[in-house]
């Protein structure tokens, strides 16, 4: 019996930001954004919502699928276009999808990696709703999403942030099929920010019971001890690859590709060089998208799945990294 990862989708706003775009808002220039992250546009949402970036994306997914079929919506993010209801049951309302279970995770970069890992043991587990003693779920079929508006988060006048981030979804559909090996591994770790290295507060009305000063603009964008984290992730990536690759028994060559979280292309390099992998190997979309946090993997994913290099039987290993601090990997066979 594999968990297996069908199909993938992606869909982005019109709106590309190039880095020579950004010098109006802050002190930057296009070469030191290439070099030091390997990013030349993003995306970024003007008139579209999360939740139209989602469907979009899911829709793509979903082509060729009956509706009914899909039992699980997970919508990884950090930034939704509202705390109630979740995007997984907007999404789930707005593509009439009548028999899933339907809700958002947040495990900020690695979301995508999380759900997968969510959906992969509810699905194996043969996972049901009984209704006086009535199943009214099983779930063979989940879409899993990860969408995100960075741009709605970010300060726009720090430099070593706002360069880095934009918006976008990417969606999959996972199928429980006995024919098919599909996910091979999955691993997931959470270690401890106990610097606060990567952080995003969110806006809060006083109480009449408090004198606590809430008006800090600063407290609710997104910031980042930059150094810090890349440090995190270039150890973080070359662990989760690891231990992913010791539960399925393999080693880094039996991997035909690899999809990492698209935050900078020096860490992803530093993966490939620890590994001994040809870059080649792996899934760069960041040039033209920056980093879309849990959008990142799935529009990635996208990106290779729709590239003529994959063939029946590749591995292909999914990695994410980001705040938490969260990292996790999957390989499947396709
Ligand atoms: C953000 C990041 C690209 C910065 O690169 P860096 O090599 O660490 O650069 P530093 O922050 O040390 O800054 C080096 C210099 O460049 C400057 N700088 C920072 N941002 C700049 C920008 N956009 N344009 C021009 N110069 C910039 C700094 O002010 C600093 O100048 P100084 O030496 O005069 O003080 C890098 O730290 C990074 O990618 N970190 C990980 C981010 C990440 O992956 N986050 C998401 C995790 S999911």
């Amino acid at each position: 019996m594999g968990i297996t990862i069908k199909h993938a989708g992606k869909a982005v706003p019109k709106l590309v930001v190039k880095n020579e775009d950004l010098n109006k808002f802050v002190d930057t220039d296009n070469e030191w954004i290439v070099a030091r992250t390997g990013i030349t546009e993003r995306r970024i949402a003007t008139s579209e919502s999360g939740l139209d970036l989602a469907v979009d994306a899911a829709k793509i997914a979903l082509e060729g699928e009956n509706y009914e079929e899909i039992g699980l919506v997970i919508v990884a993010t950090v930034t939704p276009d509202k705390l109630v209801p979740s995007m997984g049951a907007m999404v789930k309302r707005e593509l009439n999808l009548p028999n899933a279970i339907a809700f958002d995770i947040n495990t900020a970069c690695s979301g995508f990696i999380y759900a997968i890992w969510i959906a992969e043991a509810l699905m194996k587990n043969g996972m049901v709703n009984k209704v006086n003693g009535v199943h009214t779920n099983t779930i063979n079929k989940a879409l899993i999403i990860g969408v995100e508006r960075l741009s709605r988060i970010v300060n726009w006048t720090d430099r070593g942030t706002c360069i880095l981030f934009g918006d976008g979804a990417g969606a999959a559909v996972l199928e429980n099929n006995p024919k098919e090996k599909g996910i091979l591994a999955s691993f997931v770790k959470n270690y401890d920010d106990t610097t606060d290295s990567l952080t995003c507060g969110m806006e809060f009305l006083k109480t009449p019971f408090t004198d606590e000063d809430l008006d800090n603009p600063e407290q609710q964008t997104l910031s980042m001890q930059g150094s810090q984290v890349f440090k995190f992730a270039v150890n973080a990536i070359g662990e989760v690859m690891e231990r992913s690759l010791e539960l399925a028994g393999l080693t880094a060559d039996d991997i035909a590709y690899y999809v990492p979280h698209q935050a900078n292309l020096r860490i992803i390099s530093s993966a490939a060089k620890k590994f001994k992998q040809p870059i080649e190997k792996f899934q760069i979309s960041l040039n033209e998208t920056g980093n879309v946090s849990a959008a990142s993997v799935p529009m990635a994913l996208y990106d290779i799945m729709n590239t003529a290099k994959i063939k029946k039987g590749d591995k292909i290993m999914l990695v994410g990294f980001g705040g938490g601090l969260s990292a996790g990997a999957v390989i499947f066979e396709v």
